[in-house]
């Protein structure tokens, strides 16, 4: 027992804890030798070979990525695809109308007639991948500089794509990984014509909205279906008439049984951007300083849009999906930041870099080749903090102002008359009136005005005044520095801020129309900040960036061979990866316990009739009374989300979530607040994934939705009765 008890604080305490148990998102391609065994002792009851093979189908052949911002997976033998609400939400927007809104009410083809076409949303498969590291470096040597060795891959990768066998309906794909250590060739198969086959009403998809985003108890049923078509031939098409559903080659089977306490999870899917490798400098960097500055902007601009939206329903309607996504990562920093700090994140990279030098210093071979490059590394970082702090707030300053948007769009047409003439003008004016529709259907000047007025207050006091141009600090100086004249005398003056004032002024000649617009006030102010930013920061910021990606990359090859009794998994890079976990609850703080499970009675209790977050469907409190949950509740319950052990981050929205013999049993779309830092540091104490269960999926689709007919087409399945082939829809 004391032995245990020893060992255990020799492990947490370790420089080795740094790997958690479930850290990790781990490459499909790798798994026989890096992760079989562990995921077989942790109760995987199938092989490495059934999640990656290349000769038959493999459950890889069933995930996509859903237009490139999400996963989706099949789930029907024809096709069908299942994929977050918040996924699906733009291509549910754009179907809808004021008469028929299918955010509101949801929407269901009652058969393939009713589905709808997405013009650009698409669907990938991974055919195969390869890892192509040898041939992508060959030539690169060690004391190349960054330009060089660069056009020396460039190069590679030219003869490695041509030389490439696949078909010609499929797509080459090469991308660096470990920090440009290695390099991995995908063979992928993209569908184009991706068709809407059924959403749940907002009030079930976005359920808790803002105020549960990232939360745990969480009741959202956040899912909706689309079909893949393809050409007679099953193969990729444009959208056409005469499209057939898709065959797939793998349709993941659904699991009624869902899942208990420890029983063994993976998500597999597309991962956005992680950040595990960076020095514990830089860690702290983002953690302290960094994301603070961009909490304040969002925080600022957040205030003032929701104190209109409150007031306002025309306002609120307008500013939901803006606010919505501002508010997304605002809350996940302050998350963040706090998780690190809680959890000792940076403490514990610093023990691991202590581990880490002490062994290359030991090491002559290794002291020579690695000895400086964390205190180089820190260098780099310490040297880049002023520029990047500049860097956020002129980035959430610009992206959190409207105004800069008609900005950006005003300049590129600027650019395209002095570039092209008048003939590429003309094209790309035309282009930019139809932004700008959309645009200012969702516009509110008041709104802005208010927004605007906040974030430059704070840009003047935040931005050094030699990083501002002369003329907009000019005129902040005549407006007695304040943001609330500054804005009122810029939206004042202004035309773009106006659809009608801007319509006219481009219905001039050419000539006129920018000769116009170079004498608009909030263009010469926004102009003035702009440009000074490109030539202040910009070329110093992508200097400092090169020297850190190459030092990045020397410190993870210098991780690999130093650390050889540990496993390292690639940065997250939007390319497809599993990772795997359990079902787990957990303590996040002193006192407080997550459970594992929601459900429907959990759901009701937050219920607010008429609330834009937590209202819900008549229907749905018609089957909560009657507890009518069909063949998907267990026990007079119904489950609406659980929570894992799975090392996820944006991109595994959608994602499905396995059982342990790969049957889906729920479907990813966020982690829980207290461990957003797993983008940095992965800590299982407080890391937990968040799946909306396959049973609530089921169930709002055949009881809510009255698309049974598209359960039929699943092969529900029972895994925890021994049943593995039990059709069970009616
Ligand atoms: N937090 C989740 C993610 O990062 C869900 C976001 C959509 N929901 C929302 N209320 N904004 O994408
Ligand atoms: N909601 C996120 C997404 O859209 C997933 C949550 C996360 O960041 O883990 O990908």
């Amino acid at each position: 027992m004391k032995k245990l008890k020893w060992l255990l604080l020799v492990i947490a305490f370790s420089p080795f804890s740094f790997l958690f148990a479930n850290e990790g998102m781990w490459l499909p391609l790798l798994l026989e030798s890096m992760n079989e065994k562990e995921m077989k002792s942790m109760g995987m009851k199938i092989s490495a070979k059934d999640i990656y093979n290349i000769n038959n189908g493999s459950l890889k052949d069933a995930i996509v990525s859903f237009g490139g911002f999400c996963t989706g997976e099949v789930i029907s033998e024809k096709g069908l695809i299942l994929t977050n609400h918040h996924c699906g939400y733009s291509a549910i927007q754009s179907h809808s109308t004021v008469e028929h809104n299918f955010l509101e009410t949801g929407f269901w083809a009652m058969n393939h007639g009713q589905e709808l076409p997405n013009a650009g949303l698409f669907a990938t498969f991974i055919v195969r991948m390869e890892d192509v590291s040898n041939a992508a470096l060959k030539g690169v040597t060690e004391n190349m500089d960054e330009k060089t060795r660069q056009s020396v891959i460039d190069k590679n990768l030219a003869q490695i794509r041509a030389a490439a066998k696949k078909n010609d309906w499929e797509d080459v794909m090469i991308r660096p990984f470990y920090e440009g250590n290695k390099y991995y060739l995908f063979i992928t198969e993209t569908y184009r014509d991706v068709r809407l086959v059924g959403a749940p009403p907002s009030s079930i998809g976005k359920f808790g909205a803002d105020t549960d985003n990232w939360m745990w108890p969480r009741h959202t049923g956040d899912f909706s279906v689309f079909r893949i078509y393809a050409d007679k031939n099953n193969r990729p098409a444009e959208y056409s008439a005469s499209n057939v559903p898709l065959k797939p080659k793998k349709s993941l089977s659904i699991s009624l049984d869902g899942v208990e306490e420890g029983d063994f999870t993976m998500v597999f899917g597309f991962p956005g951007r992680t950040y595990q490798y960076l020095p514990a400098s830089a860690v702290k960097q983002q953690a302290e300083v960094l994301n603070p500055v961009k909490i304040n902007i969002r925080d600022q601009a957040l205030k003032q849009i929701d104190g209109f939206m409150r007031n306002d329903p025309k306002i609120k309607i307008q500013y939901a999906s803006k606010f919505a996504s501002t508010a997304n990562y605002w809350k996940k920093w302050i998350g963040e930041s706090q998780g690190l700090e809680r959890t000792g994140g940076i403490e514990r990279k610093l023990a691991y870099e202590k581990e880490f030098q002490k062994r290359v210093d030991a090491n002559p071979a290794f002291k020579q080749k690695y000895g400086n490059v964390l205190p180089e590394l820190n260098k780099l970082y310490a040297e880049m903090e002023p520029f990047a702090l500049v860097r956020d707030n002129f980035t959430e300053v610009t992206r959190n102002t409207e105004l800069f948007t008609v900005v950006g769009l005003m300049n590129t047409l600027h650019r395209t008359y002095n570039n092209n003439g008048i003939a590429g003008y003309t094209t790309e004016k035309e282009k930019i009136l139809n932004r700008l529709k959309g645009f200012y259907a969702d516009y509110n000047e008041k709104v802005d005005e208010a927004v605007f007025g906040v974030l430059m207050d704070t840009y003047f006091k935040n931005v050094p005044a030699q990083f501002i141009g002369d003329e907009a600090l000019a005129t902040w100086n005549k407006q007695d520095e304040s943001g609330e004249k500054l804005a009122d005398y810029i939206y004042s003056k202004t035309r773009l801020t106006d659809e009608s004032k801007i319509k006219t002024l481009l219905e001039m000649p050419a000539d006129n129309a920018i000769e116009q617009l170079s004498q608009d006030e909030a263009l010469q102010f926004a102009n003035s900040l702009i440009a000074k930013y490109s030539e202040t920061i910009t070329g110093k910021l992508n200097e400092l960036q090169s020297s850190i990606n190459n030092l990045q990359r020397i410190y993870m090859q210098a991780q690999l061979d130093v650390f050889k009794d540990k496993r390292f998994y690639p940065d997250a890079n939007s390319t497809l990866r599993l990772t795997y976990g359990k079902a787990n609850s957990y303590e996040p703080r002193d006192a407080v316990k997550y459970e594992l499970y929601t459900d429907l009675d959990g759901l009701m209790a937050k219920y607010i009739p008429g609330d834009y977050e937590f209202d819900v469907p008549a229907r749905l409190i018609e089957l909560h009374e009657a507890k009518d949950y069909g063949v998907y509740g267990k026990n007079g319950k119904m489950p609406v989300c659980f929570i894992g052990s799975n090392h996820t981050t944006g991109g595994n929205s959608g994602s499905p979530a396995l059982d342990a013999y790969g049957n889906l049993v729920g479907l990813n779309f966020d982690r829980v607040w207290e461990g957003t830092m797993s983008d940095y540091s992965y800590d299982a104490s407080i890391c937990r994934n968040i799946m909306v269960d396959a049973r609530f999926i089921l169930f709002v689709i055949d009881k809510l939705g009255g698309a049974g007919h598209l359960v039929k087409e699943m092969n529900l399945v029972h895994p925890k009765k021994n049943q593995p082939k039990a059709k069970t829809a009616k």
